[in-house]
């Protein structure tokens, strides 16, 4: 396949038959090169009822979780990131994070036959190895409302075979090349749909995908938080999104997202 860029109408094209008034809320701003997609919305007003998207080509200053850099190299993968305003209730942005992981997934997953699993939080990974990756970063206004600036990375056509980080991409797991127009028009048709559902029945309603996907569940891991350090079983998550770890005097703790991070081994 020949390369294929980011664009608007081709976005819109592929949200338009199946979901017209989502393709007439949405923004698409669309860059060649961009310091990082989350700095981009998070400094742009977002407006109520409007979804925006932000794309680019290539990120100079990527983020990943922990201040971490997010490799983005030119024209081959995703580098997405969509605002959206929400009404209060900063508690349940912990369980929103899982949710964009999980429709991640299920966009994900159709292409290939290989299981694609969910670290908890935020990673997606084939065979122990990173397919993608989201920064979920918040702005609360004095009217508050919360601007929910949703960070995207997947890695999409570039080769990571020959590289010595533990990434894939669809390319290496299929060998085939995609049009990421299409994957973002889905990925966006998700994310709205899912997001709805999470408001009215929580995240009770994705347990079974999580139990599914879940790359940690039942397995040892060690948990670092700024006053402890944990080893222990994790055995799925709470209705909050947070991680349930139970220790070897069975003891069960429960550890959010935001101050926690963890080693498997
Ligand atoms: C992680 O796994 O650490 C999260 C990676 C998030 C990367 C995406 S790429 C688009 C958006 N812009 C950024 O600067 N970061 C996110």
């Amino acid at each position: 396949m020949s390369f294929i860029p980011l664009e608007t109408h081709a976005i819109l094209d592929a949200l338009e038959p199946t979901n017209p008034h989502l393709a007439k809320a949405l923004e698409c701003h669309i860059f060649q090169t961009l310091d990082s997609t989350n700095e981009f919305l998070k400094s742009a007003p977002l407006k109520p009822h409007v979804i925006s998207c932000c794309l680019a080509e290539t990120q100079t200053k990527g983020r990943g979780r922990f201040g971490r850099h997010w490799h983005s190299s030119f024209g081959e993968n995703i580098y997405c990131t969509l605002g959206l305003q929400a009404a209060g209730d900063l508690s349940r942005l912990s369980g929103l994070s899982l949710i964009i992981s999980l429709a991640t997934q299920k966009v994900l997953q159709p292409y290939t036959n290989i299981p694609i699993q969910v670290k908890w939080p935020n990673d997606l990974l084939v065979n122990e190895q990173k397919l993608a990756g989201i920064l979920i970063e918040i702005n609360t206004n004095p009217n508050a409302i919360t601007d929910v600036i949703i960070g995207i990375g997947i890695n999409i056509n570039q080769s990571f075979k020959d590289s010595a980080h533990p990434w894939c991409s669809l390319f290496d797991i299929t060998g085939k090349q995609f049009d990421r127009n299409q994957i973002i028009a889905a990925m966006i048709a998700t994310i709205h749909d899912d997001i709805k559902v999470f408001k009215t029945s929580g995240l009770s309603a994705f347990s079974e995908q999580w139990d599914a996907c879940d790359y940690l569940k039942n397995k040892t891991i060690h948990v670092q938080k700024p006053n402890l350090t944990l080893t222990g079983k994790s055995i799925g998550i709470n209705q909050m999104g947070c991680i349930l770890v139970e220790d070897d005097k069975g003891v069960i703790h429960t550890l959010s997202a935001g101050e926690t991070s963890l080693k498997r081994n």
